[in-house]
Protein backbone atom coordinates (compact mmCIF):
# COMPACT_ATOMS: atom_id res chain seq x y z
CA UNK A 1 0.00 0.00 0.00
CA UNK A 2 1.24 3.36 -0.93
CA UNK A 3 1.32 6.57 1.86
CA UNK A 4 -1.63 8.55 1.34
CA UNK A 5 -2.56 11.61 3.05
CA UNK A 6 -6.50 12.13 4.42
CA UNK A 7 -7.30 15.98 5.24
CA UNK A 8 -10.84 17.46 6.10
CA UNK A 9 -11.73 20.48 5.10
CA UNK A 10 -12.46 23.76 5.30
CA UNK A 11 -9.45 24.62 7.44
CA UNK A 12 -7.84 27.80 7.28
CA UNK A 13 -3.76 28.71 7.73
CA UNK A 14 -2.53 30.68 10.43
CA UNK A 15 0.66 31.01 11.33
CA UNK A 16 4.33 31.13 10.11
CA UNK A 17 6.23 28.63 8.28
CA UNK A 18 10.20 28.23 7.82
CA UNK A 19 11.05 27.66 4.48
CA UNK A 20 13.77 24.99 3.46
CA UNK A 21 16.34 25.04 1.47
CA UNK A 22 15.62 24.56 -2.60
CA UNK A 23 15.62 21.22 -4.18
CA UNK A 24 16.47 22.58 -7.47
CA UNK A 25 19.75 24.63 -5.94
CA UNK A 26 20.58 21.31 -3.98
CA UNK A 27 20.57 18.85 -6.61
CA UNK A 28 23.38 20.47 -9.22
CA UNK A 29 25.07 21.41 -5.93
CA UNK A 30 25.33 17.74 -4.71
CA UNK A 31 26.41 16.73 -8.02
CA UNK A 32 29.08 19.90 -8.86
CA UNK A 33 31.20 18.03 -5.69
CA UNK A 34 32.32 15.76 -8.22
CA UNK A 35 34.58 18.82 -9.67
CA UNK A 36 37.00 18.93 -6.65
CA UNK A 37 38.63 16.22 -4.97
CA UNK A 38 38.51 18.32 -2.26
CA UNK A 39 35.60 18.05 0.11
CA UNK A 40 32.08 20.30 -0.39
CA UNK A 41 30.08 21.46 2.45
CA UNK A 42 26.72 22.38 2.12
CA UNK A 43 24.27 23.82 4.72
CA UNK A 44 20.64 24.30 5.04
CA UNK A 45 19.92 20.93 3.28
CA UNK A 46 16.34 19.77 2.64
CA UNK A 47 15.83 16.13 3.81
CA UNK A 48 13.84 14.89 0.27
CA UNK A 49 13.58 12.05 -1.11
CA UNK A 50 14.83 14.02 -4.47
CA UNK A 51 17.87 14.78 -2.05
CA UNK A 52 18.55 10.84 -0.87
CA UNK A 53 18.09 9.86 -4.47
CA UNK A 54 21.14 12.13 -5.74
CA UNK A 55 23.09 11.40 -2.55
CA UNK A 56 22.56 7.49 -3.42
CA UNK A 57 24.18 8.24 -6.66
CA UNK A 58 26.83 10.39 -5.98
CA UNK A 59 27.79 7.27 -3.04
CA UNK A 60 27.31 4.60 -6.15
CA UNK A 61 29.98 6.51 -7.81
CA UNK A 62 32.04 6.28 -4.57
CA UNK A 63 31.58 9.96 -3.12
CA UNK A 64 31.82 10.13 0.96
CA UNK A 65 28.79 12.09 2.42
CA UNK A 66 28.61 12.90 5.94
CA UNK A 67 25.09 14.26 7.12
CA UNK A 68 24.64 15.94 10.33
CA UNK A 69 20.96 17.09 10.83
CA UNK A 70 20.53 20.61 12.36
CA UNK A 71 16.73 20.30 12.73
CA UNK A 72 14.32 17.77 11.26
CA UNK A 73 14.06 19.94 8.18
CA UNK A 74 17.68 21.41 7.57
CA UNK A 75 20.74 19.28 7.16
CA UNK A 76 24.68 20.18 6.35
CA UNK A 77 25.89 17.70 4.15
CA UNK A 78 30.13 17.53 3.86
CA UNK A 79 31.01 15.54 0.77
CA UNK A 80 33.91 13.92 -0.07
CA UNK A 81 35.03 13.08 -3.46
CA UNK A 82 38.59 12.09 -3.74
CA UNK A 83 37.63 8.60 -4.30
CA UNK A 84 35.86 8.29 -7.08
CA UNK A 85 36.13 4.93 -8.81
CA UNK A 86 32.68 4.77 -10.75
CA UNK A 87 31.22 6.82 -13.15
CA UNK A 88 28.16 5.46 -14.43
CA UNK A 89 24.33 6.51 -13.36
CA UNK A 90 22.53 3.21 -13.34
CA UNK A 91 18.94 2.61 -14.73
CA UNK A 92 17.61 1.94 -11.66
CA UNK A 93 18.40 5.66 -9.96
CA UNK A 94 17.81 7.50 -13.38
CA UNK A 95 14.26 6.42 -13.91
CA UNK A 96 13.49 7.26 -10.07
CA UNK A 97 15.07 10.91 -10.59
CA UNK A 98 15.91 12.69 -14.43
CA UNK A 99 18.09 15.36 -12.45
CA UNK A 100 20.87 12.13 -12.36
CA UNK A 101 21.90 13.55 -15.64
CA UNK A 102 23.63 16.24 -13.48
CA UNK A 103 26.68 13.78 -12.90
CA UNK A 104 27.48 14.03 -16.34
CA UNK A 105 29.19 17.62 -17.04
CA UNK A 106 30.98 17.49 -13.51
CA UNK A 107 32.20 13.79 -14.07
CA UNK A 108 33.19 14.84 -18.47
CA UNK A 109 35.03 17.86 -17.08
CA UNK A 110 37.18 16.10 -13.83
CA UNK A 111 37.44 12.46 -15.66
CA UNK A 112 36.90 12.89 -19.28
CA UNK A 113 34.26 10.02 -19.01
CA UNK A 114 31.03 9.66 -17.81
CA UNK A 115 27.73 6.87 -18.75
CA UNK A 116 24.50 7.94 -17.77
CA UNK A 117 21.02 5.75 -18.50
CA UNK A 118 18.63 7.28 -20.52
CA UNK A 119 15.44 8.57 -18.96
CA UNK A 120 12.62 6.58 -19.84
CA UNK A 121 8.85 8.66 -19.91
CA UNK A 122 8.10 10.89 -17.62
CA UNK A 123 4.25 11.78 -16.22
CA UNK A 124 4.72 15.74 -16.77
CA UNK A 125 5.75 15.11 -20.80
CA UNK A 126 9.06 13.80 -22.80
CA UNK A 127 12.15 15.54 -21.16
CA UNK A 128 14.73 15.28 -24.39
CA UNK A 129 18.35 15.60 -22.71
CA UNK A 130 19.53 16.31 -26.31
CA UNK A 131 20.48 19.91 -25.29
CA UNK A 132 22.83 18.77 -22.69
CA UNK A 133 24.48 16.60 -24.93
CA UNK A 134 24.84 18.68 -27.77
CA UNK A 135 26.54 20.72 -25.59
CA UNK A 136 28.80 18.72 -24.04
CA UNK A 137 29.82 18.22 -27.81
CA UNK A 138 30.06 21.19 -28.38
CA UNK A 139 32.77 20.93 -25.71
CA UNK A 140 34.76 18.46 -27.60
CA UNK A 141 33.07 15.64 -25.72
CA UNK A 142 32.30 12.52 -28.14
CA UNK A 143 28.89 11.00 -27.41
CA UNK A 144 27.24 7.70 -27.84
CA UNK A 145 24.08 6.28 -27.37
CA UNK A 146 24.58 2.49 -27.08
CA UNK A 147 22.42 -0.21 -25.05
CA UNK A 148 20.10 2.33 -23.30
CA UNK A 149 22.62 4.62 -22.23
CA UNK A 150 25.10 7.79 -22.63
CA UNK A 151 28.67 7.06 -23.30
CA UNK A 152 30.70 10.45 -23.08
CA UNK A 153 34.09 10.96 -23.31
CA UNK A 154 36.81 13.72 -23.46
CA UNK A 155 39.88 11.72 -23.15
CA UNK A 156 42.12 15.06 -23.95
CA UNK A 157 39.85 16.96 -21.86
CA UNK A 158 37.37 19.74 -22.35
CA UNK A 159 37.50 22.58 -24.64
CA UNK A 160 35.64 25.98 -24.24
CA UNK A 161 33.51 26.92 -26.71
CA UNK A 162 30.26 29.34 -27.72
CA UNK A 163 27.22 27.70 -27.32
CA UNK A 164 23.53 28.98 -27.88
CA UNK A 165 20.77 27.14 -26.02
CA UNK A 166 17.77 27.00 -28.88
CA UNK A 167 15.76 27.00 -25.85
CA UNK A 168 16.10 27.91 -22.30
CA UNK A 169 16.92 25.05 -20.09
CA UNK A 170 17.76 24.81 -16.20
CA UNK A 171 19.23 21.08 -15.89
CA UNK A 172 20.94 22.11 -19.63
CA UNK A 173 22.59 25.19 -18.35
CA UNK A 174 23.43 23.91 -15.08
CA UNK A 175 25.41 20.62 -16.38
CA UNK A 176 27.17 22.32 -19.21
CA UNK A 177 28.25 25.65 -16.78
CA UNK A 178 29.63 22.48 -14.69
CA UNK A 179 31.70 20.77 -17.67
CA UNK A 180 32.98 23.90 -18.46
CA UNK A 181 34.62 24.92 -15.41
CA UNK A 182 37.59 22.64 -15.85
CA UNK A 183 37.43 23.02 -19.74
CA UNK A 184 40.25 24.59 -21.50
CA UNK A 185 39.77 28.22 -22.78
CA UNK A 186 36.31 30.11 -22.17
CA UNK A 187 32.82 29.40 -22.73
CA UNK A 188 30.19 31.72 -23.72
CA UNK A 189 26.46 30.05 -22.39
CA UNK A 190 23.96 32.03 -24.88
CA UNK A 191 20.21 32.11 -24.07
CA UNK A 192 21.25 30.68 -20.76
CA UNK A 193 18.38 30.10 -18.11
CA UNK A 194 18.58 32.68 -15.63
CA UNK A 195 17.03 30.97 -12.49
CA UNK A 196 17.94 32.07 -9.06
CA UNK A 197 19.45 28.22 -8.53
CA UNK A 198 21.61 28.67 -11.35
CA UNK A 199 22.88 31.78 -9.36
CA UNK A 200 23.36 29.85 -6.36
CA UNK A 201 25.58 27.15 -8.22
CA UNK A 202 27.15 29.42 -9.89
CA UNK A 203 27.70 31.33 -6.61
CA UNK A 204 28.98 28.28 -4.94
CA UNK A 205 31.32 27.03 -8.34
CA UNK A 206 33.10 30.51 -7.57
CA UNK A 207 34.10 30.05 -3.96
CA UNK A 208 35.46 26.70 -4.90
CA UNK A 209 37.80 28.39 -7.40
CA UNK A 210 35.34 28.87 -10.39
CA UNK A 211 35.90 31.63 -12.76
CA UNK A 212 31.80 32.48 -14.07
CA UNK A 213 30.66 35.59 -14.74
CA UNK A 214 27.22 36.63 -15.86
CA UNK A 215 24.80 33.94 -14.13
CA UNK A 216 21.97 35.47 -13.85
CA UNK A 217 21.36 36.92 -17.27
CA UNK A 218 21.30 34.70 -20.29
CA UNK A 219 24.81 35.02 -21.47
CA UNK A 220 27.38 33.53 -18.71
CA UNK A 221 31.00 33.57 -19.48
CA UNK A 222 32.78 30.15 -17.84
CA UNK A 223 37.28 30.52 -18.13
CA UNK A 224 37.95 27.20 -17.43
CA UNK A 225 40.62 26.87 -14.30
CA UNK A 226 42.75 23.90 -13.26
CA UNK A 227 40.91 22.57 -10.00
CA UNK A 228 38.73 23.49 -7.51
CA UNK A 229 38.88 23.59 -4.00
CA UNK A 230 36.95 23.16 -0.16
CA UNK A 231 33.95 25.60 0.32
CA UNK A 232 30.96 25.92 2.38
CA UNK A 233 27.48 26.86 1.01
CA UNK A 234 24.49 27.48 2.36
CA UNK A 235 21.34 26.48 -0.61
CA UNK A 236 18.87 29.37 -1.15
CA UNK A 237 15.71 28.76 -0.35
CA UNK A 238 12.67 26.90 -2.15
CA UNK A 239 10.78 29.20 -3.56
CA UNK A 240 8.37 26.73 -4.83
CA UNK A 241 7.20 25.42 -1.24
CA UNK A 242 7.33 29.37 -0.26
CA UNK A 243 4.82 29.96 -3.22
CA UNK A 244 2.95 27.00 -2.35
CA UNK A 245 2.94 27.79 1.31
CA UNK A 246 1.20 31.42 -0.46
CA UNK A 247 -1.02 29.96 -2.09
CA UNK A 248 -2.59 27.70 1.27
CA UNK A 249 -3.26 31.33 2.76
CA UNK A 250 -5.45 32.46 -0.61
CA UNK A 251 -7.42 29.09 -0.70
CA UNK A 252 -7.74 29.16 3.07
CA UNK A 253 -8.54 33.03 3.88
CA UNK A 254 -6.01 32.47 6.18
CA UNK A 255 -2.56 34.18 6.57
CA UNK A 256 1.19 32.71 6.83
CA UNK A 257 4.81 34.64 7.21
CA UNK A 258 7.17 32.96 4.57
CA UNK A 259 10.37 32.97 6.71
CA UNK A 260 14.10 32.85 5.08
CA UNK A 261 14.68 34.69 2.20
CA UNK A 262 13.88 37.09 -0.26
CA UNK A 263 10.63 35.49 -1.56
CA UNK A 264 9.14 39.01 -3.67
CA UNK A 265 12.98 38.66 -5.78
CA UNK A 266 12.94 34.92 -6.11
CA UNK A 267 9.28 35.08 -7.30
CA UNK A 268 8.75 38.29 -8.99
CA UNK A 269 5.96 37.06 -11.69
CA UNK A 270 4.30 34.96 -8.90
CA UNK A 271 3.94 38.10 -6.77
CA UNK A 272 2.53 40.25 -9.20
CA UNK A 273 -0.27 37.89 -10.15
CA UNK A 274 -1.61 36.89 -7.01
CA UNK A 275 -1.62 40.81 -5.93
CA UNK A 276 -4.01 40.64 -9.17
CA UNK A 277 -5.91 37.76 -7.49
CA UNK A 278 -6.36 39.66 -4.32
CA UNK A 279 -3.18 37.88 -1.77
CA UNK A 280 -1.59 40.61 -0.07
CA UNK A 281 2.03 41.02 0.64
CA UNK A 282 4.11 42.49 3.22
CA UNK A 283 7.73 42.47 3.95
CA UNK A 284 8.83 40.71 7.12
CA UNK A 285 11.83 40.70 8.76
CA UNK A 286 13.85 37.35 6.25
CA UNK A 287 10.82 37.14 4.54
CA UNK A 288 7.28 37.96 3.55
CA UNK A 289 3.24 37.75 4.87
CA UNK A 290 0.67 36.83 3.08
CA UNK A 291 -2.73 37.45 3.72
CA UNK A 292 -6.11 36.72 1.86
CA UNK A 293 -8.16 39.19 0.89
CA UNK A 294 -11.16 37.61 1.53
CA UNK A 295 -11.87 37.44 -2.27
CA UNK A 296 -10.24 35.36 -5.06
CA UNK A 297 -9.84 37.52 -8.67
CA UNK A 298 -9.71 35.37 -12.06
CA UNK A 299 -6.61 35.95 -13.70
CA UNK A 300 -4.85 34.94 -16.84
CA UNK A 301 -1.18 33.38 -16.51
CA UNK A 302 1.31 31.45 -18.36
CA UNK A 303 4.04 30.02 -17.37
CA UNK A 304 7.96 31.25 -18.68
CA UNK A 305 10.88 30.39 -17.63
CA UNK A 306 12.43 33.11 -14.78
CA UNK A 307 11.91 35.85 -14.28
CA UNK A 308 8.41 34.52 -15.41
CA UNK A 309 5.72 32.86 -14.27
CA UNK A 310 7.15 29.54 -12.79
CA UNK A 311 5.80 26.10 -14.09
CA UNK A 312 6.31 24.57 -10.87
CA UNK A 313 3.68 26.45 -9.06
CA UNK A 314 0.80 26.19 -12.24
CA UNK A 315 -0.82 23.43 -10.37
CA UNK A 316 -0.91 24.98 -7.03
CA UNK A 317 -2.45 27.76 -8.85
CA UNK A 318 -4.29 26.06 -11.27
CA UNK A 319 -6.26 24.76 -7.26
CA UNK A 320 -6.82 28.16 -6.42
CA UNK A 321 -8.10 29.62 -9.32
CA UNK A 322 -10.89 27.17 -9.10
CA UNK A 323 -12.41 28.99 -6.04
CA UNK A 324 -11.99 32.25 -8.41
CA UNK A 325 -14.95 34.52 -9.06
CA UNK A 326 -14.96 34.23 -12.60
CA UNK A 327 -13.41 32.98 -15.33
CA UNK A 328 -9.59 32.21 -15.33
CA UNK A 329 -6.70 30.95 -18.29
CA UNK A 330 -3.42 29.04 -17.95
CA UNK A 331 -1.60 28.56 -20.56
CA UNK A 332 1.49 26.52 -19.76
CA UNK A 333 4.48 27.06 -22.08
CA UNK A 334 7.22 24.86 -20.43
CA UNK A 335 5.52 21.54 -20.17
CA UNK A 336 3.30 19.59 -22.79
CA UNK A 337 1.66 17.18 -20.05
CA UNK A 338 1.44 19.14 -17.04
CA UNK A 339 -2.33 19.50 -16.30
CA UNK A 340 -3.42 15.47 -14.88
CA UNK A 341 -3.83 17.55 -11.93
CA UNK A 342 -7.02 18.79 -14.08
CA UNK A 343 -9.14 15.41 -13.72
CA UNK A 344 -8.43 15.02 -9.80
CA UNK A 345 -9.67 18.44 -9.43
CA UNK A 346 -12.41 18.07 -11.57
CA UNK A 347 -13.64 15.34 -8.84
CA UNK A 348 -13.75 17.50 -5.87
CA UNK A 349 -16.24 19.73 -8.03
CA UNK A 350 -13.56 22.24 -9.92
CA UNK A 351 -14.67 23.08 -13.69
CA UNK A 352 -12.01 23.43 -15.83
CA UNK A 353 -11.88 22.52 -19.60
CA UNK A 354 -8.56 21.87 -21.56
CA UNK A 355 -7.43 22.81 -25.02
CA UNK A 356 -3.68 21.19 -25.84
CA UNK A 357 -1.66 23.32 -23.34
CA UNK A 358 -4.44 26.11 -22.47
CA UNK A 359 -6.68 25.38 -19.49
CA UNK A 360 -10.05 27.66 -18.93
CA UNK A 361 -10.62 28.12 -15.58
CA UNK A 362 -14.21 29.00 -14.52
CA UNK A 363 -14.52 29.74 -10.95
CA UNK A 364 -17.29 27.54 -8.46
CA UNK A 365 -18.76 28.38 -4.73
CA UNK A 366 -16.47 25.80 -3.64
CA UNK A 367 -14.71 22.07 -3.62
CA UNK A 368 -15.86 18.99 -1.63
CA UNK A 369 -13.75 16.28 -0.37
CA UNK A 370 -12.83 13.17 -2.83
CA UNK A 371 -10.61 10.49 -3.33
CA UNK A 372 -7.91 11.98 -5.32
CA UNK A 373 -4.99 10.77 -6.82
CA UNK A 374 -1.47 12.49 -6.58
CA UNK A 375 0.21 11.92 -10.32
CA UNK A 376 3.37 14.03 -10.06
CA UNK A 377 5.19 16.30 -7.90
CA UNK A 378 3.72 19.42 -7.85
CA UNK A 379 -0.04 18.12 -8.82
CA UNK A 380 0.42 16.48 -5.32
CA UNK A 381 0.61 19.82 -3.49
CA UNK A 382 -2.45 21.29 -5.84
CA UNK A 383 -4.45 18.31 -4.27
CA UNK A 384 -3.29 19.15 -0.85
CA UNK A 385 -4.28 22.88 -1.24
CA UNK A 386 -7.95 21.87 -2.33
CA UNK A 387 -8.45 19.56 -0.15
CA UNK A 388 -7.71 22.16 2.61
CA UNK A 389 -10.35 24.23 1.26
CA UNK A 390 -12.98 21.70 0.12
CA UNK A 391 -15.92 20.70 2.48
CA UNK A 392 -15.45 17.31 4.20
CA UNK A 393 -13.15 14.46 3.43
CA UNK A 394 -10.34 14.15 0.91
CA UNK A 395 -7.88 11.03 0.61
CA UNK A 396 -4.67 11.57 -1.58
CA UNK A 397 -3.26 8.77 -2.96
CA UNK A 398 0.16 8.20 -4.05
CA UNK A 399 1.64 11.55 -2.00
CA UNK A 400 5.27 9.31 -2.35
CA UNK A 401 5.21 12.36 -4.93
CA UNK A 402 5.17 15.08 -2.78
CA UNK A 403 7.80 13.50 -0.94
CA UNK A 404 10.04 14.10 -3.19
CA UNK A 405 10.06 18.04 -3.46
CA UNK A 406 8.82 18.71 0.00
CA UNK A 407 9.55 17.98 3.56
CA UNK A 408 7.77 17.63 6.52
CA UNK A 409 4.31 18.90 5.32
CA UNK A 410 2.06 17.88 8.18
CA UNK A 411 4.47 19.92 10.99
CA UNK A 412 4.78 22.57 8.90
CA UNK A 413 1.34 22.97 8.64
CA UNK A 414 0.33 21.83 12.32
CA UNK A 415 2.81 24.59 13.53
CA UNK A 416 -0.26 26.97 11.72
CA UNK A 417 -3.12 25.06 12.89
CA UNK A 418 -4.18 23.02 9.96
CA UNK A 419 -4.55 19.07 10.95
CA UNK A 420 -3.55 16.63 8.26
CA UNK A 421 -3.11 12.74 8.29
CA UNK A 422 -0.76 11.12 7.02
CA UNK A 423 -1.98 7.17 6.62
CA UNK A 424 0.89 4.58 5.53
C1 LIG B 1 13.99 22.15 -14.24
C2 LIG B 1 13.42 21.91 -12.87
C3 LIG B 1 11.92 21.61 -12.97
C4 LIG B 1 11.20 22.73 -13.73
C5 LIG B 1 11.90 23.02 -15.06
C6 LIG B 1 11.34 24.24 -15.77
C7 LIG B 1 15.33 20.96 -11.71
C8 LIG B 1 15.96 19.76 -11.09
N1 LIG B 1 14.12 20.78 -12.28
O1 LIG B 1 13.81 20.95 -14.99
O2 LIG B 1 11.40 21.53 -11.64
O3 LIG B 1 9.87 22.36 -13.97
O4 LIG B 1 13.31 23.24 -14.87
O5 LIG B 1 11.45 25.35 -14.95
O6 LIG B 1 15.86 22.05 -11.65
N2 LIG B 1 14.31 20.52 -23.20
C9 LIG B 1 14.72 19.99 -24.41
N3 LIG B 1 15.95 19.41 -24.49
C10 LIG B 1 16.80 19.34 -23.42
C11 LIG B 1 16.38 19.89 -22.19
C12 LIG B 1 15.12 20.47 -22.12
O7 LIG B 1 13.98 20.04 -25.38
O8 LIG B 1 17.90 18.79 -23.57
C13 LIG B 1 12.97 21.15 -23.08
C14 LIG B 1 12.04 20.41 -22.13
O9 LIG B 1 11.35 19.38 -22.78
C15 LIG B 1 11.12 21.53 -21.66
C16 LIG B 1 12.03 22.77 -21.68
O10 LIG B 1 13.13 22.43 -22.49
O11 LIG B 1 10.08 21.71 -22.57
C17 LIG B 1 12.53 23.23 -20.35
O12 LIG B 1 13.13 22.13 -19.68
P1 LIG B 1 14.31 22.32 -18.63
O13 LIG B 1 14.45 23.75 -18.24
O14 LIG B 1 15.50 21.62 -19.14
O15 LIG B 1 13.75 21.50 -17.38
P2 LIG B 1 14.62 20.71 -16.34
O16 LIG B 1 15.94 21.38 -16.23
O17 LIG B 1 14.55 19.26 -16.61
Amino acid sequence: MTAKIEIVGPQRINGTVHISGAKNAALPLLAASLLSDDSLTLKNVSPLVDVKTMLNLLEELGAVPHITSDSLDFQTISLKTDSIDNFTAPYEIVKKMRASILILGPLLSRFGMCMVSLPGGCSIGVRPIDLHLKGMQALGANVDLRDGYVHASAPHGLKGAEIDFPIVTVTGTENVMMAAVLASGTTVLKNAAREPEIVDLANCLNKMGADISGHGTSTIVINGVNSLHHTEHSVIPDRIEAGTYAIAAGITNGCVNLIGGDFRSLLPSFVEKMEQVGLIFTDIDNGLRVESSGHIAPVDIQTESYPGFPTDLQAQTMALLCLADGESNIQENIWENRFMHVAELSRMGANIEIHNAHAKIIGVNGLKGAPVMATDLRASSSLVLSALAANGKTVIDRVYHLDRGYSCVKEKLAGCGVVIDRIQ
